[in-house]
């Protein structure tokens, strides 16, 4: 039986999760930021500072009592990091800290595992981008590859201007979060529902447009001047560039993941939006427990099957190839 430990970190502009199998989800949860600092780790998908991730890794190595040397990492994230990033990162964890195995795969492929399922339409709406992937039977269709880089963040930006313009005060991005998160909603019909939210100060005040024009932003982004597609357009992009025999699979297999993705009403309105455009289809929305965890869930799924140990890149091949094996890691 292998001993070796398996620690693997879903490392979001967000937030950073990291867990060791057999734990089946994340134990350690940090916000991707410098410690002590506000400043991000992971800024329009690039990193920031690596001295900043390692102080990170460090403290999740120390909390999860994890020595690297001769174990095996496995890192996911929303595949945009730039090709010399990665160089990097593989050095670092080979030369640095010494791990035996290493293996990096994008979030949108790690998802399809942990629904059990080897056909779908992934739509990973996080932080700073969203973007689309079909898989059919297994193989990531890459020309259907469609993204944005509206999501979470701007849900975020966009309700704060509208509080401080309401409250004439200044209220910051971290509060206007907050309130997204817990008040916010995803609009079906017309009717809409104000509600009473409680401010920071512990002010109670009455919203409205403010709850769903925040979320409104990922639908029809055209409405606000952005110069942007939708979600739905996006999917329905993504499954027209897809071969026309694997389209009413990928359709009844829509499957949203992330943190943005979890605006209370987001899977009803994804489905009506396509519906809409596309009536004679079956549209099937498939709703995740946590679509924000699922993505690391997917990845503890690869961790425990044998095809884990042919994926990833041990020591000798490093020794061999340098940081070029990184062109062999899993789908990016
Ligand atoms: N219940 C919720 N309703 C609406 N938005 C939410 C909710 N929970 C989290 N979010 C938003 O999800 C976003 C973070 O998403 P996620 O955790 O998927 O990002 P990440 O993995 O850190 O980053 P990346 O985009 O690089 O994958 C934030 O903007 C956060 O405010
Ligand atoms: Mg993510």
């Amino acid at each position: 039986m292998d001993e070796k430990k398996c620690l693997i970190v879903d490392q979001g502009a967000e937030s950073i999760r990291a867990g060791i199998v057999p734990d089946a989800s994340p134990t350690f949860n940090t916000p991707s930021i410098m410690e002590g600092t506000k400043l991000p780790l992971i800024s329009k998908n690039n990193i920031t500072s690596f001295d900043g991730l390692e102080s990170i890794w460090l403290n999740i190595f120390k909390t999860l009592c994890l020595d690297p040397i001769d174990n095996d990492c496995f890192f996911i994230n929303n595949g945009l990091t730039p090709l010399s990033q990665q160089r990097t990162f593989i050095e670092i964890l080979f030369e640095k800290y010494r791990f035996g195995r290493v293996l990096f795969a994008n979030t949108l492929i790690t998802t399809l595992y942990s629904t059990g399922g080897d056909t779908g339409l992934v739509l990973e709406c996080g932080y700073s981008n969203s973007q689309v992937l079909p898989i059919y039977r297994g193989y990531a269709i890459s020309p259907g590859t469609v993204q944005s880089a509206i999501a979470g963040f701007d849900c975020t930006e966009f309700l704060m201007e509208k509080l401080q313009m309401l409250e004439k005060t200044n209220i910051t991005l971290c509060s206007a979060k907050d309130i997204k998160e817990k008040y916010g909603y995803v609009r079906m019909s017309k009717e809409t529902e104000a509600k009473e939210v409680v401010m920071p100060d512990g002010k109670k005040i009455t919203l409205n447009e403010e709850l769903w024009k925040c979320s409104e932003l990922l639908f029809n982004p055209t409405s606000f001047s952005i110069e942007a597609l939708g979600l739905a357009k996006m999917c329905f992009k993504s499954i027209k560039r897809s071969d026309i025999d694997t389209r009413k699979d990928l359709y009844e297999n829509i499957i949203p993941i992330g943190g943005t993705a979890c605006f209370y009403g987001f899977n009803s309105r994804l489905r009506s939006d396509l519906q809409k455009m596309c009536p004679s289809m079956n549209i099937v929305v498939q709703d995740q427990e946590d679509k924000a965890l699922t993505s690391w869930i997917g990845a503890y799924v690869i961790a425990c099957t044998e095809v884990f140990s042919k994926l990833t890149i041990n020591k000798g091949e490093y020794k061999e190839r340098g940081t070029n094996i990184v062109t062999r890691f899993l789908m990016y």
